[in-house]
């Protein structure tokens, strides 16, 4: 547990507290306010939790100010540049960059996860085949803990371990069958000679009817959006999955909670929500009508793919993948995208407008990515489970640094109570 470097004071009621100052290796001090309610009897109010860290990590680090992403200290950047998204995996869980032998057992013991129990097929079958796959996912990765028992009991780290690999090798075989479910194709079963993206794509495109041959430079464009996505601090599904944990729930509930929670449009559910609004603005000419419904408080309209509760600059991963649409694009021959025509014009517009500028609106990462897996030939419900499959890392290992802190509590927020004082019951004949 950090210790304390200062203390700030506050004052109220004509009493004085001192509240101990913890400095983390980055980023702004912290108000150490766990004693707070026992000493002063009042509780701090902060909906959104936009001002409390709520555990330690050393995971992931963000600067919103400066568009900065860092995992376990390496710039998003230069992972995304040299590293691979089964690479970032181990970085994220384990701390630090693996040696070759080290990846080489990591990928090993992956790919060895990536089947189901063949029963879990019989589940698919239960759902509508017009079901959205990220319900057909939050059901069947709940399931997961009626499928695999001896790997529940998050006291024993091997348990924990083997839990986290199976997660991590079976999210695509998961989202994949939910896809082919919904199509009324055949589940098509992984292929661990392929790589984890490759192996998707397989499983998500492959007919026994046809050879299918993955297409590397899609499979290294669609690795580079796992890795964009891996993990991301705090952030509402991570902190719901921490929540759900916090309870001592086994792992396959808590990612299944987190995974309901990615699915919102302010979330995860947005890539799919971004992509389906600049196609619904369609032409360049009709931009500044949707600019001007976005600025409208009574529209009740955001602009998709802007924004971020912590980037108040540039997305650093939505920098990435923008260089990646324009060559993902280039390599597929599609020229002239009218969808990416608008996306670029809507930046440049949105990008010089007060309102944006004053807000500090960015294109967070979704703005982008929808276009290169729309290019990919997925359809848009698919750009969610797909996010999910990359979360889980993160997710995952975020669940066990907390599991594996000492003193570690249930999670249980405060509220600001405005409902009635106490009264008496009245009986339904009297009222
Ligand atoms: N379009 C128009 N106005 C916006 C947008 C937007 N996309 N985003 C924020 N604003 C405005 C709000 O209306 C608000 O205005 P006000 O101060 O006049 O009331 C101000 O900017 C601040 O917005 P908040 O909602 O308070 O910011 P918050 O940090 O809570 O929300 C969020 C962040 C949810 C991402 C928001 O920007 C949004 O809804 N964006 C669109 C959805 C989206 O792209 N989500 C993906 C997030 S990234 C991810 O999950 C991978």
């Amino acid at each position: 547990m950090t210790t304390p470097t200062k203390t700030a004071t506050l004052t109220l009621n004509d009493q004085t507290y001192d509240l101990p100052v913890l400095t983390p290796t980055l980023g702004p001090d912290v108000l150490d306010i766990r004693k707070l309610y026992a000493q002063a009897d009042v509780f701090t109010f902060d909906p959104g939790f936009t001002s409390t860290a709520a555990c330690e990590s050393a995971i992931t680090y963000i600067d919103g100010d400066k568009g900065e992403l860092l995992h376990r200290g390496y710039p998003i950047e230069q992972l995304a540049a040299e590293s691979s998204y089964i690479e970032v995996c181990y970085l994220l869980l384990y701390g630090e960059l693996p040696t070759a032998e080290q990846l080489a057992d990591f990928r090993g013991r992956v790919s060895r996860h990536t089947m189901v129990h063949e029963q879990m097929h019989y589940f698919f079958r239960g759902f509508r085949r017009d079901a959205h796959p990220m319900a057909t996912m939050v059901g069947v990765v709940g399931a997961m803990s009626a499928f695999y028992h001896d790997s529940t009991d998050i006291n024993d780290p091997w348990q924990r371990e083997v839990a986290s690999i199976r997660m991590i090798a079976k999210l695509p075989t998961i989202a994949a069958m939910a896809y082919k479910y919904s199509v009324g194709q055949p589940f098509v079963y992984p292929k661990n000679s392929l790589d984890y993206a490759g192996n998707f794509l397989h499983m998500c495109f492959a007919v026994p009817a046809e050879e299918y041959v993955v297409n590397p430079i899609l499979a290294k464009a669609l690795d580079r959006i796992m890795m964009l996505h891996a993990d991301h601090e705090q952030n509402a599904s991570t902190s719901t999955v921490r929540l759900a944990g916090s309870s001592g729930a086994n792992p396959f509930a808590c990612i299944a909670a987190g995974i309901a929670c990615l699915w919102g449009p302010a979330h995860g559910g947005a890539n799919q929500a971004c992509l389906e609004m600049l196609r619904e603005i369609g032409t360049v000419d009709r931009i500044p009508e949707y600019i001007a419904k976005a600025k409208d408080k009574n529209s009740g309209f955001r602009l998709m793919g802007f924004g971020h509760r912590v980037y108040k600059n540039f997305d650093p991963r939505a920098k990435v993948l923008k260089e990646s649409a324009d060559e993902v694009l280039e390599l597929l021959g599609i020229h002239n995208n009218p969808t990416l025509q608008v996306a670029k014009e809507l930046e440049r517009i949105a990008l010089q407008d007060e309102y944006f500028i004053s807000k500090k609106l960015y294109p967070n990462v979704d703005f982008y990515s929808g276009i290169i897996l729309d290019a990919m030939g997925f359809p848009t419900s698919m750009f969610t489970p797909i996010f999910a499959i990359s979360r889980t890392v993160g997710w995952i290992a975020q669940w066990k640094e907390m599991i594996a802190e000492h003193n570690q509590k249930i999670g249980r927020p405060r509220q600001l109570y405005v409902g009635e004082p106490m009264r008496n019951y009245v009986g339904v004949a009297k009222r």
